[in-house]
């Protein structure tokens, strides 16, 4: 779905546009992916996987997130980089249907100023929109307490535990923890 455009402001005072992705992101999308990858252990992928992104890709996968009425994908822009890219989902199955998936991730250089805290705001706004969901979903890798904070700030709270379920090139393993917060009943 389209998300319109939202100004903020960062709390060193810079303005900042919420929005849905456009072709004109196209490259600095990329260039977000490959960045992000390589400057924490807490998003799931390494640089060089960032190698089967490619800019035909990325341009349908913003046609899809944008056409969908289940998945909106917000794309945060500074300086007119591409700061962050958070998007929130849920599927169309009856049974699932009332579950909403959230992913975020930022570049380092924009951590700790407010920008996830309004994605949060905006995702959640998104989901109680639709009547069928109850409950928003998202998971994190043990270690990652900024975004603990985060999700706690927001009302998430830890529901379970997948023991091991990350493993890092130097053999590290890692839980994984899920959180689920309710947004009505
Ligand atoms: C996790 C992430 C999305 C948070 O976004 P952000 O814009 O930095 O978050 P905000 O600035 O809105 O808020 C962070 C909060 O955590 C607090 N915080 C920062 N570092 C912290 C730490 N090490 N421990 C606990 N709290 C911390 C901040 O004080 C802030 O709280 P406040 O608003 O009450 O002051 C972002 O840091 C990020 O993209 N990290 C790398 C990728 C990642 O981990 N993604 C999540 C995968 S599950």
């Amino acid at each position: 779905m389209i998300i319109k455009d939202t100004e903020f402001k960062l709390k060193d005072g810079r303005t900042a546009v919420l929005r849905s992705p456009r072709d004109e992101d196209i490259q600095g999308m990329l260039d977000y992916l490959y960045i992000s990858s390589g400057e924490t252990d807490f998003i799931l992928r390494y640089p060089e996987e960032c190698a089967k992104y490619t800019p035909e890709g990325e341009k349908a996968l913003f046609d899809r997130m944008n056409a969908s009425d289940h998945e909106a994908m917000l794309t945060c822009i500074v300086d007119g980089r591409i700061a962050g890219n958070c998007q929130v989902s849920w599927s169309t199955n009856i049974k699932m249907r009332h579950r909403a998936m959230v992913a975020i991730a930022l570049i380092k250089e924009f951590w700790n100023l407010g920008i996830g805290t309004r994605m949060f705001e905006e995702m959640t706004r998104i989901a109680m929109e639709n009547p069928d969901i109850i409950q928003m979903e998202l998971d994190f890798v043990e270690g990652n307490s900024r975004a603990r904070a985060l999700y706690e700030k927001m009302g998430f709270r830890i529901t379970g535990v997948k023991p091991d379920a990350i493993r890092l090139k130097d053999g590290t393993l890692l839980n994984e923890y899920s959180m689920v917060k309710r947004i009505r009943q």
